[in-house]
């Protein structure tokens, strides 16, 4: 049940566009073009190839583990089930065993496709007030 009222809420989210700031100021709008499904809890979110995934997660109220979000710290490491992502560096820290078994770093990962993770650890943040 808990994983539909967050899965309407981020509906409620998704109609966008989202216009968001980042640290310097520069403004971005984008359009979801993607879903994200996290699994257990089945909660989904909208997503774009502009975004990482962590902060559209965050953008929808859904909190995932994270630290450095740069890619380091691999706090948010957790398995891609289905789905392609693309990150901006090279090699983020990630093995080849584990960039093989599955495992994605949300933090500097973007959607390239819907997506299906697993991450229980995801935690539903307070819904932000609109209007
Ligand atoms: S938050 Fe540190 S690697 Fe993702």
């Amino acid at each position: 049940m808990a994983g539909t009222t967050r899965s309407m809420a981020a509906a409620d989210l998704a109609a966008g566009p989202w216009i968001l700031q980042d640290e310097r100021h520069h403004t971005m709008i984008f359009q979801a073009e993607f879903t994200v499904r996290i699994e257990p809890q089945g909660w989904t979110f909208a997503a774009s190839d502009a975004v990482p995934l962590l902060q559209a997660a965050r953008n929808a109220a859904i909190g995932l583990p994270s630290s450095c979000r740069n890619g380091t710290c691999r706090t948010c490491m957790c398995r891609l089930l289905s789905g392609q992502i693309r990150y901006q560096i090279e090699w983020p820290g990630l093995s080849s065993d584990e960039k093989k078994d599955g495992y994605i770093l949300p933090c500097i990962a973007y959607p390239q496709s819907d997506l299906v993770i697993e991450e229980p650890r995801a935690t539903a943040l307070p819904l932000p007030v609109l209007g």
